[in-house]
């Protein structure tokens, strides 16, 4: 695997790799890499000649610096693990090759709707910030395909929108989630987690899995309030338990039946924020 930090050299050997033919697979990552990431991996490998990953901490998307600062790298085992699944090039850049004009002053995105609620509500500035890097980044990798995991759901919205709004001649393509055994979706947040902590996580999927299980046409307020009065009363701090339309995140409080539901939580187990959601049909 080869190791590229500068937008430049990475631009060339793109190029260059290009004019042999390879079609480019693209997974941007903030490292503290997990199975995960690594299945994103394995299915760009399956489809493109040339398998680029990303390891990038984007300080513009952490609305709460204390989550930056506590955010975990372990580039060693990353390399090892990305090796591993023989992906092609890592690209590891600096905060000044990806903003070589400073942080100040960046473009806004119009994301509408999607920004306002769920994770936009409560971390203003954050897909602003999941914007700002993923143009850059694929404007340096040029990629045919980019590989987003389901697990960040309104992420992958997001980026689908701005793909749409800038044009982007990329092809999204969003991986199922990965869980532990026990039902926890994978995440790098995951490591910050005590034992105790972490035996209690699968609550979050679990209450997932209840909701699967126990809707039905009608109302939904009712299974949708008991949920997060579960989680609270195991000990999370729920920002929110919603159950919305699969395509647009609208909530839905009466159902037909029929539309495509997709149902998402997100809650602090003390200090470390999880997130998880999952289709319901
Ligand atoms: O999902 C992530 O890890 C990040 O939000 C991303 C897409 C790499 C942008 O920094």
């Amino acid at each position: 695997m080869i190791i590229i930090k500068q937008t430049k050299a990475l631009k060339n050997y793109i190029i260059h790799s290009r004019s042999t033919g390879a079609t480019i697979g693209f997974v941007p990552t903030m490292g503290a890499l997990h199975n995960g990431h690594l299945e994103l991996i394995r299915r760009s490998k399956a489809n493109s000649g040339l398998t680029v990953c990303s390891i990038f901490v984007n300080p513009t998307q952490f609305n709460d610096p204390k989550d930056f600062e506590k955010y975990p790298i372990t580039i060693e085992n990353d390399i090892d693990l990305l090796e591993q699944q023989g992906c092609d090039v890592l690209f590891l850049p600096d905060v000044a090759a990806i903003y070589p004009q400073g942080m100040q002053h960046l473009p806004h995105y119009e994301l509408g709707f999607l920004e306002t609620i769920l994770e936009g509500k409560y971390r203003p500035g954050h897909f602003q910030g999941v914007c700002q890097v993923v143009h850059r980044l694929l404007n340096a990798v040029q990629p045919d395909h980019l590989y987003m995991g389901q697990k960040d759901y309104q992420q992958c919205m997001v980026i689908k929108k701005l793909i749409e709004l800038e044009k982007l001649p990329v092809a999204m393509i969003v991986v199922p989630t990965v869980r532990e055994t026990d039902g926890l979706a994978m995440s790098s947040r995951n490591m910050r987690l005590s034992a105790a902590e972490r035996k209690k996580a699968v609550q979050i999927s679990a209450t997932l899995q209840f909701i699967k299980r126990e809707i039905k046409p009608g109302e939904l307020e009712t299974l949708r309030q008991r949920c997060q009065h579960y989680l609270t009363a195991e000990g999370f701090r729920p920002d929110y338990v919603a159950i919305a339309d699969a395509d647009t995140l609208h909530a839905v409080d009466d159902w037909d039946g029929k539309q495509q539901l997709v149902a998402l939580i997100a809650a602090y187990l003390n200090e470390v924020r999880l997130i998880d959601n999952m289709l319901l049909q």
